[in-house]
């Protein structure tokens, strides 16, 4: 049993409850006990520290990565999605070469120096499985399929049972297999119905880039656009869509998808996916580098969406820093009043991201897994305001009740 406290414990429920001089107990398991500081060391007065000057919130949780995409640093054209979408078919090769393994190592480890806890891992080829697996880090492990040529279905089908199972090889309760469909635009409606069996069958997670681009909408709907050429200029086939807005919507239901991005969804469409039970995750930095486009947060919150707010990759971002995509977020967003705006994008990042997984985590509740992030932060009011403009890394970082070293460089 350990106790740890601090001047201010950021509880992330549904209130944004803050205790001042807090403390919590707790074991490898679960946090036994939340309240005063000195009341707690009574309990247990050896096995304590206490973070003076700074705030405790649950560790963040980040789930929408891309780990392969790392090495990314200048190579990929952003600004226009058509255009780096040309530029992720022509220089993916590129992108897996060189020392991916070591760039990954270095990845996981400023993810967990940024405070973060879990990740959900969109994994398009099956590289970051050990590297991941072997990590400090919670995961969902999102084998993710793609491919829309109908003479490669079953050869599709068959590579991504064969990495389901070698992910499940790795579960455990921080490591979870999962399964991820890239989108509506790039994937076959064969493969699509098979994963989304396999999904039904094993219980699994599942998440799916959805209506990112206006490209993508323009081609669902309209049959036209950036992707008619697209086809006929990498795969030399005349292609139509294998789906309305509306068809690949009704497909899901019976499953609670993650749904990713949603710039071009109309309010009908959320409010489907909020019927469907399913979540949405929204990435601003990514949002804004490929398509000029941020979710519109008034309609999420008039409609009683709780967006989780991730990084996505290097392929669209500089940083998977969730600290960074908040602080973007928080000078984007101007119609909101900041203190409110930084609680909501908190929130996004534990509460909602852990209640959507069932998995107890992202809140500091009895119960709850003892995964922590401390960071350093001087403030008496806005607390959670003052977090996002002022901290950089983490102070320190629990996962499952155990201290991470977090090293010194970064
Ligand atoms: C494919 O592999 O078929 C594909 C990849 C990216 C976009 C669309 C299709
Ligand atoms: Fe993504």
């Amino acid at each position: 049993m350990k106790l740890m406290g601090a001047d201010f414990l950021l509880i992330c429920d549904e209130k944004f409850e803050i205790l001042k001089n807090a403390g919590i107990l707790f074991d490898k398991k679960q946090i036994l006990e939340i309240g005063e500081y000195d009341k707690l060391i009574k309990k247990s007065p050896q096995n304590t520290q206490y973070y003076k000057e700074c705030v405790v919130t649950p560790a963040l949780c980040n789930l929408h990565i891309h780990l392969e995409f790392s090495q990314n640093k200048g190579i990929l054209n952003f600004g226009n999605f058509g255009n780096w979408l040309d530029s992720v078919i022509i220089h993916r090769e590129t992108l897996m070469g060189g020392d991916l393994q070591e760039t990954m190592q270095k990845e996981i480890k400023h993810l967990l120096q940024s405070g973060v806890g879990f990740v959900g891992a969109i994994s398009s080829y099956g590289y970051d499985l050990e590297v991941l697996a072997n990590s400090p880090l919670r995961v969902l492990y999102f084998n993710e399929v793609m491919g829309s040529k109908a003479e490669m279905v079953d050869v599709l089908c068959q590579n991504a049972l064969t990495r389901l199972k070698a992910s499940k090889d790795f579960a455990s309760e921080k490591f979870l297999p999962a399964l991820a469909i890239h989108s509506p635009y790039s994937v076959h409606s064969k493969l699509f119905s098979y994963i989304l069996a396999l999904a039904k069958q094993d219980h699994l997670p599942l998440s799916i880039h959805f209506l990112e681009s206006y490209e993508e909408r323009e081609w669902l709907e309209h049959k036209s656009g950036y992707f008619k050429d697209f086809f006929e200029k990498f795969f030399n086939v005349r292609m139509q869509p294998f789906y309305s807005v509306e068809s690949f919507l009704d497909s899901l239901k019976g499953l609670q998808p993650y749904l990713v991005h949603c710039l071009q969804a109309t309010k009908e469409e959320l409010q489907k996916i909020k019927n469907l039970g399913g979540f949405l995750i929204s990435c601003p930095k990514s949002n804004r580098l490929l398509n000029n486009t941020l979710l519109d947060l008034k309609l999420c919150e008039e409609l009683g969406i709780n967006p989780i707010f991730a990084t996505d990759g290097k392929s669209s971002n500089d940083s998977l820093s969730l600290l960074d995509e908040l602080r973007v977020a928080l000078y984007a967003y101007k119609e909101y009043d900041v203190e409110e705006l930084a609680k909501i994008l908190l929130l996004g990042v534990t509460y909602y991201a852990g209640k959507s997984c069932n998995m107890k985590v992202g809140s500091l509740q009895v119960g709850y897994k003892p995964d922590f992030a401390v960071f350093r932060v001087e403030a008496r009011e806005q607390i959670a305001l003052s977090l996002l403009l002022q901290a950089r890394t983490a102070e320190a970082l629990y996962i499952a009740g155990e201290e991470i070293d977090l090293g010194s460089e970064i």
